[in-house]
């Protein structure tokens, strides 16, 4: 496959930095992503993969930073569908991590293809001669090259050391791959509601654009900057999107930020919790838990802010609201990270930070 890198994609243009840029991008980046790879009008998903997956009975997706959340994000997807998968940290990986079998499908979820945990995991199921993917950005990269075959995100060029549209693009990939594989593995049934995710996943570029046009997050960006610390809270594909909104935070603004799951704030979390600590509070599916949850750091002062549609039953407990639209949760999920993109993009404008490249940060880690 060969991509398109357009040279007006290497400026700024009218932005004041890449990561703005690349934020507002993502409409054009994930069409990119999609294109010819799902047809809403017949319903079909259509990832060109040669590697003959059928056999699979298991899935192992391994990646760093964002690319682990976006891998988190796929392994929710395909546990959905029936097909048992696991994301796991690169860092953290050996061949003892989960339960490897012949039918393993090991994914290496890496934008750059270059990072060094990344390639070392893949390094060592290689060995042991089960199938492997990468899904990365870079064509030719090292993980495209020693993998089995490459699944490319097509996002062009990402400057930005905070990755911000590849996200977007890998969590579309993962989505298609996890609909693929449940096509063909054994264990796997179609996700809930598939009619809707590929209309809505095919309508995910203009529901973006919508959503950067309509923020909220700059204002909301200046309420909240002199605090102590910032908790980001979801369930399921939540969950992951709270993560990575709480890893963008902290690299961009230099504030303590955490991300976990809903239920686990009353487990230790709360003990932080003041008025001091706004929790943003990523409600993207019909649960009521992360509700009560929020209502738990609520009563102890903290700031709530909802990310959800608006007549979402955490609205009476949230002092704001970053809105996104009530569509298939996978989509209503990475519009909600667009919010999120947002905020740590203008909370780190006023804290005056050097965006493109935060302090001690690298754009690709080559040493493990
Ligand atoms: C570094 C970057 C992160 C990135 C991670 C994984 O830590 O600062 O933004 O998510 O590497 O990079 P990869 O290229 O493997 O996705």
């Amino acid at each position: 496959e060969t991509v398109d890198w357009n040279p007006d994609e290497t400026g700024k243009g009218q932005f004041d930095h890449f990561m703005l840029k690349e934020i507002h991008t993502q409409p054009t980046s994930l069409q990119k992503t999609l294109e010819g790879r799902l047809d809403p009008a017949s319903g079909e998903i259509e990832l060109d993969i040669e590697t003959d997956l059928s056999e699979v009975d298991s899935v192992q997706l391994v990646g760093c930073g964002t690319s682990y959340h976006a891998a988190l994000f796929g392994a929710s997807l395909l546990n959905r569908c029936d097909v048992p998968a696991r994301a796991i940290r690169a860092s953290e990986y050996d061949l003892t991590t989960g339960s490897l079998t012949d039918n393993t499908l090991f994914i290496a979820v890496t934008q750059s293809g270059e990072t060094a945990d990344t390639l070392s995991a893949l390094r060592q199921v290689n060995e042991e001669g089960v199938e492997t993917l990468a899904v990365t950005n870079v064509v030719q990269s090292t993980a495209a090259r020693e993998a089995d075959e490459p699944v490319y995100i097509r996002a062009g060029p990402e400057i930005g050391v905070a990755a911000t549209k590849t996200f977007s693009s890998q969590a579309a990939v993962l989505t298609l791959l996890s609909q693929h594989l449940s096509d063909i593995v054994d264990s796997g049934v179609p996700a809930d509601n598939l009619d809707r995710l590929v209309s809505d996943m095919a309508d995910l570029p203009d529901a973006v654009e919508r959503v950067l046009q309509t923020s909220d997050a700059k204002r909301l960006a200046r309420e909240y900057l002199d605090m102590n610390a910032y908790f980001f809270i979801g369930r399921g594909l939540g969950c992951s999107v709270a993560k990575e909104g709480a890893l963008k935070f902290k690299e961009i603004t230099y504030e303590h930020a955490e991300g976990f799951a809903s239920g686990e704030l009353k487990h230790g979390p709360l003990a932080l919790v003041t008025d001091r600590t706004p929790v943003f509070a990523v409600c993207t599916d019909g649960s009521d838990k992360t509700v009560t949850n929020a209502k738990e750091a609520k009563t102890r002062g903290a700031p709530i802010v909802a990310i959800c549609p608006s007549d979402h039953q955490i609205m009476d407990a949230a002092d704001e609201h970053l809105y996104v639209p009530d569509r298939h949760p996978v989509c209503t999920n990475l519009l909600a990270n667009v919010q999120l993109q947002l905020l740590s993009y203008y909370c780190a404008t006023e804290l005056d930070r050097e965006i493109d490249k935060p302090r001690n940060l690298a754009k690709s880690v080559t040493v493990e």
